[in-house]
């Protein structure tokens, strides 16, 4: 299996402290892949270094073979990464649909950003764009909230929003920073089905992070660890969960509990 993303050697610091340290991480196409740690494990910087946000202090980024290292963020995208954030970043005051069609590539080309900001008649306007974000809502299951505003959704679902906007801009790998933060038992069940789709119908890999365990190991192909930075274990979900090293990062946190 090829490799979509292959991090050598990443390190991140910021001053004297080392938020991420000598990393190295393969995806291969296809996995879902999910990254897991304690709180400050340095999982959203990895991200950060991932989407350009930060340069990193050493290391390389290669994605489908090619040297991303030095790309600006908007530059990464339309090489294929998209993410989501761990905090809700949605346009409130647009609607759901708005919000996947500011992402979508081909939306400025179409002019229709002029046409959202005027609202004019958007709607009428059945474009290309409009249908493939509403068949992203159709997948996400927001088809019938496409005019509400952002601002108006249930938290659940401005997160399955996030994941959609993430969508939009055409991605080969979506990033996803704790989807599940906030969710109910039911709203995560949503959220596992949607994750499997996204790899199995539309073809794109996923690299996930989040606390909850029980989704974590359900969920994914394979599972890195990082503690203080550092990548202390890679494997297996249930090799993972077995894990002395890993047991013991978690230590009065209970691996197995379900975690914000
Ligand atoms: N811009 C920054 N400047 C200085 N320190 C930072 C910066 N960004 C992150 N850090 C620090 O780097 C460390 C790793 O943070 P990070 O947010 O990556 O952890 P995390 O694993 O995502 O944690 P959580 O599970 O709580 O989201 C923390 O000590 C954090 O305070
Ligand atoms: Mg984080």
């Amino acid at each position: 299996m090829s490799a979509i993303l292959k991090v050598s050697n990443a390190t991140m610091q910021f001053g004297g402290l080392v938020a991420v340290d000598d990393v190295s991480v393969v995806q291969r196409e296809g996995e879902i892949l999910s990254l897991i740690g304690p709180n400050g494990a340095g999982k959203t910087t990895f991200f950060n270094l991932l989407t350009g946000v930060y340069k990193p202090t050493k290391g390389q980024i290669l994605f489908l073979d090619e040297d991303i290292t030095n790309l600006k963020p908007y530059e990464r995208v339309e090489k294929g990464i998209s993410r989501t954030f761990q905090n809700i970043r949605l346009f409130s005051e647009l609607t759901t649909l708005e919000n996947l069609l500011v992402a979508h590539p081909d939306c400025n080309r179409e002019g229709l950003i002029e046409s959202i900001f005027g609202r004019s008649k958007l709607i009428a306007k059945r474009s290309k764009v409009v249908e493939d974000c509403e068949n992203i809502l159709e997948m996400i299951g927001l088809k019938d909230q496409e005019l509400e505003l952002a601002t108006n959704l249930p938290y659940g679902k401005q997160r399955l929003l996030e994941i959609g906007r993430a969508l939009a801009t055409n991605p080969r790998l979506v990033l996803l920073d704790e989807p599940g933060a906030g969710m109910n038992g039911l709203e995560k069940e949503e959220l596992s089905s949607l994750i499997i789709n996204i790899t199995k119908k539309l073809n794109k890999n996923i690299l996930l992070i989040e606390h909850d365990m029980k989704f974590v190991m359900s969920i994914s192909d394979r599972i890195i660890v990082f503690d203080h930075g550092v990548k202390i274990a890679e494997g297996l979900p249930e090799e993972i969960q077995n894990n002395q090293q890993v047991i013991e990062a978690y230590l009065g946190r209970g691996i197995t509990d379900d975690e914000e």
